[in-house]
C-alpha cells in the first residue's frame, strides 16, 4: 500500500532523512523507533507532504505521490496524524470529528464511524457536546486519532502516540490501532516505548541519524537489539 523508496528530506541544506526505504501493506503495522533527533517525524513529514523530499519516491497502491501537497495526498487516502494532537480548540469534539468526514471517500456510514469510535473511547461521546480545548492531551490525542478513523484513510501515520499521553491511555489506544489495520489499513507508529508498543506491530525498524539502523520482524526486535548492544559493547571493550 505505501512503499518509500530511497527517500531523503531535510531543512535547508541539511540532510535529516538519508535514504530511507519502507513498504507497509494494507492491514500491517510498521513500528519506527529511535533516538530524539534521529528524524523519525521528518521522515513521516516527507512522506505526508508538509516537507518536500529532495529524493526518493513515494508511492501509495503503486501511485507515484512524491511532492504532492498535504490536502492532495489526504485525498490519495495518506493521513498523519501529528504529536502534538492537533485538533480545532474551538469546535466541539462532534465537530472535529465530523471535520473527518471531508477527506473520507464514501461519505455514508458516518454513524457507524462514530459508533466504532465511541465503544473504544466513550469519552468521546461523553464529551461530544464540549469544546475540543477542555480536554486534557489525552483526550485530544484520541479526538485527533478519531478525526483520522472518520477519513478512513488507507495508509495512516502516527507520530508518537505517547507524546503528552497519561502512560495508560497507550495500551488502549494502540490496540485501537491494531484494531484499525485489521480493516486493511496500512499503519506507520512512530513510538519511542518500544517495548510497550512492540506487541501491537508486525514489523520494526530502528532510524538513527536519519537512516535505518536495523529493520525486522517486530518479534524479533529485542534479540536484534540485544545483538546490536553487544556488538557496540564488545567494539568499545576492543578501543
Ligand atoms: N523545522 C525544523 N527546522 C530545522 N531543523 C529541524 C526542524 N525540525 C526538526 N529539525 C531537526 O531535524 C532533526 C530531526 O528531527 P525530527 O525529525 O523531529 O526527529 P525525531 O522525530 O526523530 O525526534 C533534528 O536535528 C532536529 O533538530
Ligand atoms: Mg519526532
Amino acid at each position: 500500500m505505501l512503499e518509500v523508496e530511497s527517500l531523503t528530506a531535510g531543512y535547508g541544506d541539511v540532510p535529516v532523512v538519508r535514504g530511507i526505504s519502507l513498504a507497509v501493506a494494507a492491514g500491517e503495522i510498521l513500528l519506527v523507533g529511535g533516538e530524539n533527533g534521529a528524524g523519525k517525524s521528518t521522515l513521516l513529514r516527507a512522506i505526508a507532504g508538509f516537507n518536500r523530499p529532495s529524493g526518493g519516491r513515494v508511492r501509495l497502491d503503486g501511485r507515484d505521490v512524491t511532492g504532492l501537497s498535504p490536502e492532495r495526498l489526504a485525498q490519495a487516502g495518506l493521513r498523519l496524524v501529528l504529536d502534538n494532537h492537533r485538533v480545532f480548540p474551538e469546535l466541539t469534539v462532534y465537530d472535529n470529528l465530523r471535520m473527518g468526514i471531508a477527506a473520507r471517500a464514501d461519505r455514508t456510514g458516518l454513524a457507524r464511524s462514530l459508533e466504532e469510535i465511541y465503544a473504544v473511547f466513550p469519552i468521546l461521546k461523553e464529551r461530544t457536546r464540549q469544546r475540543a480545548r477542555d480536554l486534557s492531551g489525552g483526550q485530544q490525542q484520541i479526538l485527533a486519532l478519531g478525526q483520522a478513523f472518520i477519513a478512513q484513510p488507507r495508509v495512516l501515520l502516527c507520530d508518537e502516540p505517547s507524546m503528552g499521553v497519561a502512560q495508560m491511555l497507550l495500551p488502549p489506544i494502540l490496540s485501537f490501532l491494531r484494531h484499525w489495520a485489521r480493516s486493511g489499513t496500512a499503519v506507520v507508529i512512530v513510538e519511542q516505548h518500544l517495548t510497550l508498543t512492540r506487541p501491537y506491530t508486525d514489523r520494526a525498524m530502528i532510524v538513527r541519524r536519519g537512516e535505518i539502523l536495523l529493520s525486522c520482524a517486530s518479534a524479533e526486535l529485542d534479540a536484534r537489539l540485544g545483538e546490536l548492544h553487544e556488538a557496540r559493547t564488545q567494539a568499545y571493550a576492543r578501543g
